[in-house]
């Protein structure tokens, strides 16, 4: 009984922590938001005949910059005061000076030194350790390093299994007992829990297995690829309501190597300043000029665009042949999510084209799981790459490219990844293609219903 009472009273602290931490996030956007409005209204001075309409301008409401109402996320995190900076900095000066002090003390030999070091009859090479960086690990990380890098013994579902380790030295070496612990896992994406040793999608991938083998060993334009990846295609045409779709292995690559198909020298790319690695590659191999907007700021990208317009490009004085922006449905390391209906309106204000990363918005955002376009409300057509990626809401690996016939068919045939790398695996394209049934509710349940 009284632990039923205590498992209650657990339950009933999480969901006020989570209720808190909630209205933080949510009053802390509104709070900006009141801000930016009271500077713009003493700006623009007092506008006696303009009504706020606030039953069309609800809390989740906002005028984008050309006065249109759109829905608008709370993007803004909480506003860190100056006292949590200070100590912060504070801490990290206390932490430093120490980590110099006994860097002094192994130097003079009055400290055990265990940490790697560059060998005396190499001392003519290039150093292996940078300076800094080595004080930090040798001092600052080596301290929590237990918290990281843990051996996982079990599949990233729900909870994993750490193995165990216990440390005699203060984190320089471990033993491992033998044991494992179970613990709840906020350390992989698996955001709709697709990633099991067991169930549906498990058992259709082992099936696929005995039907398909495991790999076609050669090139897509060698020896095509699996009735599982055409399958999932067509799936993946259906889900997001678009004209085709192409797969790819690899997430990371879908971005580096079809960026490069899309846009040549002549061409500007407008990148959000907090952009997956991935894409960032795509854009430096694609010898396009690419310049970079402050993240999700819609005066600045609008600016870049109005300028790259008038003056063209600086080295040659010629416009552009073609002006793509990229962005993402959400940021990975923000968390932020993207003014998409004020990035197709500025898009079809200046007649460029839109590339949307939705590596961690689909399956995740709007009713149906669509991503970031259902969530906004916006149509489909007006984006002209949607990309996402298998590895978080699907459980798997490999990545996609949606889209018009057009625009798909140019990639079959120009994309690199065709003619240099293999197509997705059958187990793996089999298990994108059964969780996103199930997210669509083509098995018949309600499991996949947000
Ligand atoms: C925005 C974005 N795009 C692309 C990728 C690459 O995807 P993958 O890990 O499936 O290769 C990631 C990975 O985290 C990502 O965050």
């Amino acid at each position: 009984m009284s632990k039923l009472k205590n498992s209650m009273c657990i339950d009933d602290f999480m969901n006020r922590q989570l209720q808190e931490r909630t209205d933080i996030l949510e009053c802390a956007w509104h709070k900006r938001q009141e801000d930016t409005d009271d500077v713009e209204d003493q700006t623009t001075g007092p506008r006696p005949n303009e009504e706020l309409d606030h039953e069309t301008l609800d809390l989740g409401e906002k005028k984008d910059i050309y006065g249109n109402v759109s829905k608008r996320a709370p993007n803004e995190f909480e506003h860190l005061n100056r006292f949590s900076i200070l100590t912060v900095y504070f801490s990290w000066i206390v932490l430093l000076l120490f980590a110099y002090i006994r860097e002094f003390l192994r130097k003079w030999g009055l400290e055990n030194d265990k940490a790697n070091k560059e060998l005396e009859k190499q001392k003519h090479f290039v150093p292996l350790f940078s300076d800094f960086e080595s004080v930090y690990s040798r001092n600052c990380y080596i301290r929590v390093r237990d918290v990281f890098e843990r051996p996982i013994g079990s599949v990233p579902g729900a909870t994993v299994n750490l193995i165990d380790r216990v440390s005699d030295d203060y984190n320089w070496t471990y033993r491992y007992p033998g044991t494992q612990t179970n613990v709840i896992n906020v350390g992989s994406y698996n955001y709709l829990g697709f990633a099991q040793c067991k169930g549906p999608c498990a058992d259709a991938a082992a099936k696929s297995i005995d039907l398909e083998g495991l790999s076609t060993c050669t090139t897509v334009h060698e020896r095509g690829s699996s009735v599982s990846q055409y399958k999932l295609e067509k799936l993946i045409c259906e889900f997001l309501k678009v004209e085709d779709a192409i797969t790819f292995s690899m997430g990371f690559a879908t971005n580096s190597m079809n960026a490069p198909c899309l846009v040549d020298k002549h061409s500007l790319i407008i990148s959000d300043q907090h952009n997956h690695a991935s894409l960032i590659l795509g854009c430096r191999l694609s010898g396009a000029s690419t310049k970079v907007f402050k993240h999700n700021d819609m005066k600045s990208l609008e600016k870049i665009l109005r300028d790259s317009i008038a003056y063209g490009n600086p080295r040659t004085h010629r416009p552009y042949k073609k002006i793509l922006i990229i962005v993402e449905g959400i940021y990975s390391m923000e968390g932020s999510i993207c003014n998409l209906p004020a990035i197709i309106a500025l898009k079809k204000k200046y007649g460029a084209y839109l590339y949307l990363d939705e590596a961690h918005s689909i399956g995740a955002m709007g009713p149906t799981g669509r991503g970031v376009v259902e969530y906004w409300g916006c149509d489909p057509k007006d984006v002209d790459i949607m990309m996402g990626t298998f590895t978080k809401s699907f459980g798997s690996a490999g990545g996609y490219i949606a889209g018009a016939k057009k625009t798909i068919d140019h990639l079959r045939v120009h994309s690199p990844t065709g003619y240099y790398s293999c197509p997705m695996s059958p187990p793996i394209a089999q298990q994108i293609y059964t969780s996103m049934s199930i997210i669509m509710g083509r098995d018949n349940t309600n499991d996949g219903q947000l």
